[in-house]
C-alpha cells in the first residue's frame, strides 16, 4: 500500500501534536513540584482540637529534624496564629502547617507562594514549605465561610535564618 507523501507528514505532525501534549501534562503534573493536600495530617475532633494527639495547642514549635512545625486553628473569622500576631518562621528553613478548623470550612492560601488548602474541620491538613525570602506573606481564606470571611486573613513574618528566635510563649510543654 502506498501512502501519499502529504498524508505521510500529516500523519507524524499529529503523532507529534499527540506527544507534546502528554508531554506538557506530565511536566504540569510533576515538574513545578505542585501536589495535593492528602489525609497524612490525620483527623481530629473539632469541638476538642488540644486533646488529639494529631493537633497540639496553636502556635510555632520547633521539630525534631531542625524545622519547625506551626500549629493553626482557623475559625470564624480569623487564624490563630497569624491574624492576632503573625506567625513568625525562618527563612531556608523547611516549616510544616499543620492547619484545621474548629467550626466551618475555611482555606489557607500564602498569597504568593503555593501553600493552598482547604481548612476541613475535623481533618489536619499538612503542608511543607520553605520560604526563599525573608518578608511579611499574607495568608487569606479562600473558602466561603461566613458574613466576614472577606476579613479574615493573617499574616507570616519570615525572618532570616540567622535573626530567628523562636518565641517562648508560643511553646508549650504539654
Ligand atoms: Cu474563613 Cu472564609
Amino acid at each position: 500500500m502506498e501512502i501519499h507523501r502529504f498524508e505521510k507528514l500529516w500523519l507524524g505532525a499529529s503523532l507529534l501534536l499527540i506527544v507534546g501534549l502528554i508531554a506538557t501534562i506530565v511536566y504540569g503534573a510533576v515538574g513545578p513540584g505542585v501536589a495535593m493536600v492528602d489525609d497524612s495530617g490525620g483527623t481530629v475532633d473539632p469541638s476538642n482540637l488540644t486533646a488529639s494527639e494529631n493537633f497540639r495547642e496553636p502556635g510555632v514549635y520547633e521539630s525534631d529534624d531542625g524545622g519547625y512545625d506551626v500549629y493553626v486553628r482557623a475559625q470564624q473569622f480569623s487564624f490563630q496564629p497569624g491574624s492576632g500576631s503573625p506567625i513568625r518562621v525562618p527563612a531556608d528553613t523547611e516549616v510544616t502547617f499543620y492547619i484545621t478548623s474548629s467550626d466551618v470550612t475555611h482555606g489557607f492560601n500564602v498569597v504568593g507562594t503555593n501553600v493552598n488548602t482547604m481548612v476541613i474541620p475535623g481533618q489536619v491538613a499538612e503542608i511543607t514549605v520553605n520560604f526563599d525570602e525573608p518578608g511579611t506573606y499574607h495568608v487569606v481564606c479562600n473558602e466561603y465561610c461566613g458574613a466576614a470571611h472577606h476579613a479574615m486573613e493573617g499574616t507570616i513574618e519570615v525572618v532570616p535564618r540567622s535573626q530567628y528566635e523562636l518565641q517562648s510563649q508560643e511553646v508549650t510543654d504539654e
